[in-house]
């Protein structure tokens, strides 16, 4: 296993679409323990394929951070089957520096895909467990949840991030849950 390397916005691969995982070889397998060791030691408590520069639909979760790979969640092309109620979330996310915002989501989900073995997983899901599903499926299409904020906010984001990155100074946040 190895950690692979969390791109970073604004690079562009992060705007892209994933493609579905048609065959589940030895590679696939692979890239996903990967894409679970890179999580565990960001530390983060999700991550998808393309943040690792892999545009498959892919992602990994596991909210119950106190218990590392207890409720470790595996999803190969996963798809929201049903979603209700409202929930406004402080998110992160591993792929965007010094950063959180509150996002509007769904409060409970359903969400199907496969796992390595290719067989059917379903996951009810609410509180961070649906957050951190409906922001790692929304980065197999391209979006982060900066995309998902006013503009305003995200502007102001972007020239902070420009001003880090030129001065080379990471202004933090208070520390919280990345996924
Ligand atoms: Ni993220």
């Amino acid at each position: 296993m190895a950690v692979l390397k969390i791109l970073k916005y604004p690079d562009p691969t992060l705007k892209q679409l994933s493609l579905s995982v048609e065959r589940i070889t030895e590679e696939t397998v692979r890239l996903i323990q990967d894409m679970v060791e890179t999580m565990y030691a960001a530390p983060g408590v999700g991550l998808a394929a393309p943040q690792v520069g892999a545009l498959r639909r892919i992602i990994v979760v596991d909210v119950d951070y106190e218990n590392p790979g207890r409720n470790l969640i595996k999803l190969i092309n996963p798809e929201i089957r049903r979603a209700e109620g409202e929930v406004i979330w402080e998110e992160g996310c591993l792929s965007v520096v010094d950063f959180t915002a509150e996002v509007k989501r769904a409060e409970r989900v359903e969400v199907v895909g496969l796992n390595e073995k290719e067989q059917e997983v379903n996951v009810a899901a609410e509180g961070l467990l649906a957050v951190a599903l409906q922001h790692e499926i929304d980065h197999l299409d391209g979006k982060l949840f900066i995309d998902r904020i006013s503009r305003l906010k995200r502007d102001l984001y972007t020239r902070r991030l420009k001003k880090m990155l030129r001065t080379g100074k990471p202004q933090p946040e208070s520390p919280r849950l990345m996924i």
